[in-house]
C-alpha cells in the first residue's frame, strides 16, 4: 500500500513537472521524431483538435450570418508576447464580440495567437500559417471558469496560403517579432501601437466556414471549444512565416514549428456553413451538395 502511494505520488509529480515544459518536436532538425505525449485528456480525449477537415463529406448547414462587433477597431496598445509556444496578442481597447451564426450566446475575444504550419488541414492540405482567435463565452466570468464547460470557448481559425504579396496586417506583427525573438524575452510584452492593427485586417470573408466541437490544441487539451474554421484563406509570404519560425523557445533553440498533429474525428460531425451570399437557399439537397463540391473544389484544389 505504501509502495503504491509513493509510486502514484512520484508519477503525479513527474506529470506535473512535465506539464510546464511541454513542447513540439523539432521536425526541421529531425523529421522522424514522433509527436510527444502531452498527458491527460490530450492522450485520452475523444473530441480532440485539430482535425483534417474533409470538405466533401462535411454536412451542409445554414445559419444566420456571424455578427462581429469592434473587430474593425484599430487597436491603440495591443500587447504581443513570445510565450515560448507561440506569438500571442492581447490587450484590446474594447470588447470584441462575436454572436449570431449557430451561437447561443455572445463570445468575447481573450487573445489571438499563431501556429506555423497550420494545425487544421483541409482535404489533407497543410497551410503555412494558422491564426486562432480565442473567445470566452460571456456567461462565464473568466477563462478558468469557461474552460470547465463544454460551451466555454469559441476559437475562430483562419488559414493563410502562400502568396508572393506580403500580408499588410501580418506585417504589423512581423515588424515587431525581432523584439521578442530572443528566449530572454519570453513573456516580455511589446506594444504594437505604431501601426495600429485591427483584427479585421487579418480576417477573410466570414460567410463560409466549417464548424465542429473540439478541444484546445495545447495542454490540458480541454474539450470545451466550438471551432469555426473559415473556408476562405488569406495570403502570407514565406518570408513572413520564416520570421515566426525564428522565435526562440529556449536559448539558442528556434520554434521551427508549433502545430499539433491531427486527431481522430471519432463520431463528430463537421458542418460546412454556407452564407446567404452563396445563394444556396431554396435549392434541393443534392444540388446543394454539388454546390459544396464546386465551392470546395475552387477553394482548396
Ligand atoms: C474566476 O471566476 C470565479 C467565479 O467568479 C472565481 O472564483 C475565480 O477566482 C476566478 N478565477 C480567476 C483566475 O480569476
Ligand atoms: C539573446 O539574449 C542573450 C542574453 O541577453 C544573449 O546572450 C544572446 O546572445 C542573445 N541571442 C541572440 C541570438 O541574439
Ligand atoms: C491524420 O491525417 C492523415 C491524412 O488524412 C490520416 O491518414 C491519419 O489517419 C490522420 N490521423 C488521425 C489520428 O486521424
Ligand atoms: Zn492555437
Amino acid at each position: 500500500m505504501h509502495f503504491i502511494t509513493s509510486w502514484v505520488l512520484a508519477f503525479c509529480s513527474l506529470a506535473l513537472g512535465r506539464a510546464n515544459d511541454w513542447g513540439y518536436p523539432d521536425w526541421e532538425t529531425d523529421s522522424t521524431l514522433s509527436f510527444p505525449k502531452w498527458g491527460g485528456l490530450c492522450d485520452s480525449g475523444t473530441r480532440q483538435s485539430p482535425i483534417n477537415i474533409n470538405a466533401i463529406t462535411s454536412l451542409k448547414g445554414e445559419f444566420d450570418p456571424l455578427k462581429l462587433k469592434n473587430y474593425d477597431d484599430p487597436q491603440s496598445d495591443l500587447q504581443m508576447v513570445n510565450n515560448g509556444h507561440s506569438i500571442q496578442l492581447s490587450g484590446f481597447d474594447d470588447d470584441l464580440i462575436v454572436s449570431g451564426g449557430g451561437l447561443l450566446s455572445d463570445y468575447v475575444v481573450e487573445q489571438v495567437h499563431f501556429h506555423w504550419w497550420s494545425e487544421h488541414t483541409i482535404n489533407d492540405i497543410r497551410y503555412p500559417l494558422e491564426m486562432h482567435i480565442v473567445h470566452r463565452n460571456t456567461i462565464y466570468p473568466n477563462m478558468s471558469m469557461a474552460s470547465e464547460f463544454k460551451d466555454g470557448l469559441l476559437v475562430i481559425g483562419v488559414l493563410f496560403h502562400a502568396s508572393p504579396t506580403p500580408n499588410q496586417g501580418i506585417e504589423k506583427i512581423v515588424e515587431h517579432l525581432k523584439d521578442v525573438k530572443n528566449a530572454s524575452n519570453i513573456n516580455n510584452a511589446v506594444s504594437l501601437k505604431i501601426n495600429k492593427l485591427a483584427i479585421m485586417e487579418l480576417l477573410p470573408n466570414m460567410d463560409n466556414y466549417f464548424t465542429y466541437a473540439g478541444s484546445l490544441t495545447t495542454p490540458n487539451c480541454a474539450e470545451v471549444v466550438t471551432w469555426i474554421v473559415m473556408s476562405e484563406t488569406r495570403p502570407v509570404t514565406f518570408d513572413q512565416v520564416k520570421q515566426f519560425k525564428e522565435i526562440e523557445h529556449e536559448e539558442g533553440k528556434q520554434l521551427t514549428n508549433n502545430y499539433r498533429e491531427n486527431q481522430s474525428l471519432n463520431d463528430r460531425a463537421v458542418v460546412f456553413v454556407m452564407g446567404q451570399k452563396s445563394g444556396a437557399s431554396g435549392v434541393t439537397g443534392s444540388l446543394a451538395l454539388s454546390l459544396i463540391v464546386l465551392v470546395a473544389g475552387q477553394k482548396f484544389l
